[in-house]
């Protein structure tokens, strides 16, 4: 179905019951930013936090990317962040396909209202979902795609790099690569 504005499909979204974790969410997690971004971020689907506020990427994994995206001098603001599920699986297991498939059509609709210039999905799943099945997110971070149009990227999900604290120096370099993409062209535009 196509939605006239962001609102009407959050609207939607909030009462969905499209799944089971209709009944077992505190809030869903619509998506949070800039309607007109050129950046949109995708993780995997809420956690504790994310449930309780009915905000993606609050909690402390959100806060590593908050620092991520301060040390590339991307505001927040300026960015787009939903995830592929709105409503948080129970004690965060991995998405099921079913969960994914009623779901996917809000992150599409998310994705055509926005028109964003790059797609970042934050860790494997919304790799495998958004990029192809067989992402391998070790090998293939930071690797750019095109899909329908959008030029794509994955990288590693902040929580990978709260276990993994080794992982940040990649983290880093592909955010900066994430920068310079968005910057193209912007600087020989300029009086
Ligand atoms: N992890 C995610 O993938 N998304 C959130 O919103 C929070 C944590």
């Amino acid at each position: 179905m196509n939605y006239n504005s962001l609102e009407e499909l959050q609207r939607a979204c909030a009462d969905c019951q499209a799944c089971p974790l209709g009944k077992t969410r505190t809030k869903s997690v619509f998506g949070t930013g800039d309607v007109r971004a050129e950046l949109m971020f995708v993780g995997e689907a809420p956690g504790e936090q994310e449930d309780l506020s009915g905000v993606p990427f609050v909690g402390r994994a959100g806060q590593l990317l908050d620092k991520f995206l301060y040390a590339v001098d991307i505001p927040r603001e300026k960015v787009y962040i939903a995830n592929i599920l709105k409503c948080r699986p129970p004690k965060n297991r991995d998405p099921l396909p079913a969960e994914e498939e009623a779901c996917i059509g809000y992150l599409r609709e998310q994705v055509r209202l926005i028109r964003p210039k790059v797609i970042v999905c934050l860790g494997r799943i919304a790799a495998m979902r958004l990029i192809k099945p067989d992402f391998k997110i070790t090998q293939e971070h930071g690797q750019w795609f095109e899909r329908g149009g959008y030029r794509m990227t994955a990288v590693y999900h902040p929580a990978a790099l709260l276990r993994d604290p080794r992982k940040k120096e990649d983290m880093l370099e592909d955010m900066k690569r994430i920068r310079n993409i968005l910057d193209e062209g912007k600087e020989s535009a300029e009086p």
